[in-house]
């Protein structure tokens, strides 16, 4: 089990990277009035047949072929940490229809982990593939923060147009560009959720 909820998070949303998804949609509900609290990862990406999906729940197996360790157990700690804080674990997946693991914990269970750095987590994920839409809804009593990537970096390269039509040039410009040497502002995204804005 990890310290922190932001961790299993982090592990759980790397999978739906690896299975190729394009949107990944983070949803942290929590509510200390109700005494729960919910993670879900839902993604788009190829999914898993029931068999596959059965062999990579069981405890302390690698769902990699040709691990001689008994490691993989992302999906298996997560549900480790939600079943021993009261709550529920469980997984929606079907080949091409994408992946939905969602884990319900007691928001007051002694052995809950906090939710840690969740910033970090979303910054891990939106760099190590920016062209994926990473999505964050978080929700508590009385509050909501929505955040999504793609959305930051179409509403930055959009700041960039000055108001007489001609147009600046763009983070991709510049990437594209041979001589260009990297500007901080031309990762505004980022800059911006460390810096803990919400993007509605
Ligand atoms: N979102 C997903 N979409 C498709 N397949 C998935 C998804 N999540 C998990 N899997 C499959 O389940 C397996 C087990 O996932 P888990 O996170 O438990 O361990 P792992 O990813 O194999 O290992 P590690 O997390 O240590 O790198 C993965 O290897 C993958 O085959
Ligand atoms: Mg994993």
């Amino acid at each position: 089990m990890f310290d922190e909820l932001s961790l299993h998070i982090l592990d759980v949303a790397m999978n739906s990277l690896a299975a190729q998804a394009r949107v990944v949609q983070i949803t942290v509900l929590e509510s200390r009035k109700r005494d729960w609290l919910i993670v879900r990862i839902r993604d788009d990406g190829r999914g898993m047949e029931e068999s596959e999906l059965r062999r990579v729940l069981e405890r302390g197996r690698s769902g990699k072929e040709g691990r001689k360790r008994p490691i993989g157990l992302g999906l298996a700690l997560l549900r480790q940490t939600s079943e021993m804080c009261g709550g529920h674990f469980h997984v929606r997946s079907a080949p091409g229809q994408g992946t939905t693991v969602t884990a319900s914990m007691r928001w007051s269970h002694v052995d809950r982990p906090p939710l840690g750095d969740l910033k970090t987590t979303m910054l891990a994920l939106c760099i190590s593939n920016p062209t994926v839409d990473v999505r964050l809804t978080y929700r508590s009593d009385g509050q909501r923060m929505c955040f999504s990537s793609q959305e930051l970096i179409r509403k930055s390269e959009s700041a960039r147009e000055p108001q007489d039509g001609a147009r600046l040039p763009s983070s991709s410009d510049f990437l594209a560009s041979k001589n260009s040497r990297a500007r901080p502002e031309s990762r505004p995204a980022l800059g911006r959720i460390l810096g803990g804005e919400a993007v509605e």
